[in-house]
């Protein structure tokens, strides 16, 4: 079979199967099974495939076709860009977090030696995007997953960024109650409540880690804590900044509302989506 009518065929079972964006989800598979770029399958449309790519792309469709995201069958995903691996045991770094990545850059200005925390370290993306754009920053990165620790070790080693984050074990901040006087603590928190399961994407609620995506009824089971422990570990005028559900504006701006902050800021997405909160410490 060519490769443009394997493409096509792929298309309309990923089409029949509701995956969204099936055209790229079709490239994509067929450039992982191949081993090529997207200018390749351009450039090349009536290449033959051999019986055993034909088979092993067949077998990529029918896991896309499940819900699996295409990153965990290809392994990788690219983040601030910088690359990524990622397996089923951390969260797929998602481009909206690059808006958190930016914010603390941007409130890192005058801070040229910066002493950051990354709660929810996952993968590693934020605490390793942090240690390439900031030079001077000491980075420590907390996850409550030994699984998501195995893969965010071994991003850092591959960003050649291990000597500059410390990856710690624990639950929130506990880990971490000797080390005091940070100018910033960060996180993309789990924050969808079981109420909202529903309204989840099945492929997220399938296939991602629940640790990383559900907190709690509602949402607020570590970014509770997190307010509360982030008080205590930052410097005064220390910054917290924190991504949040699209619904949880208030309920997050309320948990900082006490006189033991400073100010509080919500940064929209590009959509206008209330996305990251910051808060510094008074
Ligand atoms: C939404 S994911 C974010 C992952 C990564 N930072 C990113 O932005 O792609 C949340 C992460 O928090 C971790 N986590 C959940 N509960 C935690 C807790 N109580 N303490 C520390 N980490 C926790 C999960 O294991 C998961 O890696």
């Amino acid at each position: 079979m060519q490769l443009k009518q394997a493409l096509a065929s792929a298309v309309d079972r990923l089409e029949a199967a509701d995956v969204g964006s099936p055209r790229l989800n079709a490239e994509v598979l067929m450039m992982f099974v191949l081993g090529v770029n997207r200018a390749y399958l351009y450039a090349h449309p009536e290449r033959e495939l051999t019986e055993e790519e034909e088979a092993r792309y067949g077998e990529v469709q029918a896991q896309r076709a499940t819900g699996m995201p295409s990153q965990y069958m290809t392994g990788h995903q690219e983040f601030w860009g910088l690359d990524f691996v990622v397996t089923p045991a951390v969260l797929i770094p998602r481009p909206e977090t690059e808006h958190l990545v930016e914010t603390v850059i941007e409130l890192a200005r005058e801070t040229p030696r910066p002493k950051i925390v990354d709660v929810g370290t996952g993968s590693g993306c934020i605490a390793l995007a942090l240690a390439h754009e900031l030079k001077g920053a000491e980075v420590y990165a907390v996850d409550v997953s030994v699984d998501a620790l195995e893969i965010a070790r071994p991003n850092a080693a591959r960003l050649q960024l291990e000597s500059r984050v410390r990856f710690v074990q624990g639950d929130v901040l506990a880990a971490l109650a000797d080390v005091h006087d940070f100018d910033f603590v960060v996180s993309n928190p789990p924050y969808v409540g079981f109420d909202e399961a529903d309204k989840v994407q099945k492929s997220v609620r399938d296939f991602e880690p629940r640790v990383a995506v559900f907190s709690g009824e509602r949402g607020l089971d570590v970014i509770g804590p997190l307010v509360e422990q982030a008080h205590e570990a930052l410097k005064p005028s220390g910054w917290l900044v924190m991504e949040i559900g699209f619904s949880m504006r208030d309920a997050v701006v309320n948990l900082l509302s006490s006189t033991s902050w400073a100010e509080v800021r919500v940064v929209p997405d590009l959509q206008g989506i209330p996305r990251v909160v910051a808060a510094s410490k008074r």
